[in-house]
């Protein structure tokens, strides 16, 4: 089994719940120990459910939330108003509930040149986090059915991109022009949760999670969050875990 443990919840709702009460069990402790969180958000539409969750009670209160920065894993390069823009989907889900969080959250600018955003973004980063290779409290990471992660797609060379933080990438379906994290910074957060749900990404779970160390490959991009010193955390449906052996529900 590869390194991270995996939560089995029979459906979303429980899923959610569990996922909520570990990112505010998480920020707390980074707040409790640092002062501040930096919490990175996934896209896609898994997430949307535990995002309303969070801004509402009794998570919304659980947190102080001025001692957050936001920041996002991957971006499609539309505009943040535009019906794919992670921005907007986290902005309707969270950012709604919690307008306070607007002046700490830190988009990549959809709408700018792919390279012009992605360096703009790791200026940001620096500015706010650190100058040196940045340790993320938090990064919520979703995956797709062929293995992505935030927008790393399968056998490209940005998966193994030795130095820079934030890459322009091109997925294989519109919007096609993404900015994404590298695998550099992902494996260097002290916490990851994957939120996997669907039968749709049952194959590719299994691949990721259940063949040995030596599978980690770039055709299964998830395969190849192993993080350094942190914590990696899967919380995934009855129905993405169904060819999983030896598991159990909770
Ligand atoms: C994005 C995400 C992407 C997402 C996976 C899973 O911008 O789309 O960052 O990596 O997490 O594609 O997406 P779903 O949650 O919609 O299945």
């Amino acid at each position: 089994m590869r390194a991270g443990e995996v939560l089995i919840f029979g459906d979303a709702t429980s899923l959610e719940e569990a996922a909520a009460h570990e990112v505010v069990r998480t920020v707390r402790n980074a707040v409790a120990r640092r002062g501040s969180c930096a919490f990175v958000l996934s896209g896609g539409s898994t997430p949307r459910g535990l995002y309303e969750r969070l801004g509402e009670e009794p998570y919304r209160l659980g947190v102080d939330w001025s001692k957050l920065h936001l920041f996002f894993g991957d971006e499609r390069c539309v505009p943040p108003d535009h019906p794919e823009s992670n921005y907007r989907m986290v902005k309707e889900a969270l950012l709604s509930r919690i307008p306070s969080l607007e002046k700490s959250t830190h988009r990549i600018r959809g709408e700018l040149d792919p390279e012009v955003a992605a360096s703009l973004y790791e200026k940001e980063i620096r500015r706010t986090v650190s100058e040196a290779l940045p340790r993320f409290d938090l990064i919520l990471l979703g995956m797709g059915a062929d293995g992505h992660v935030a927008s790393l797609f399968p056998n490209k060379e940005a998966l193994m991109e030795p130095k820079r933080w934030v890459l322009p990438t091109v997925g294989p379906r519109p919007p096609r022009n993404r900015v994404t994290l590298t695998l550099r910074v992902i494996n260097e957060a002290r916490k990851v949760m994957f939120l996997v749900a669907g039968e749709e990404k049952a194959l590719t779970l299994q691949r990721v999670l259940q063949e040995g160390d030596e599978s980690a490959s770039m055709s299964w991009p998830a395969s190849l969050v192993q993080l350094k010193k942190g914590r990696l955390l899967w919380f995934v449906d009855q129905a993405a875990a169904s060819r999983l052996e030896n598991k159990l529900v909770n």
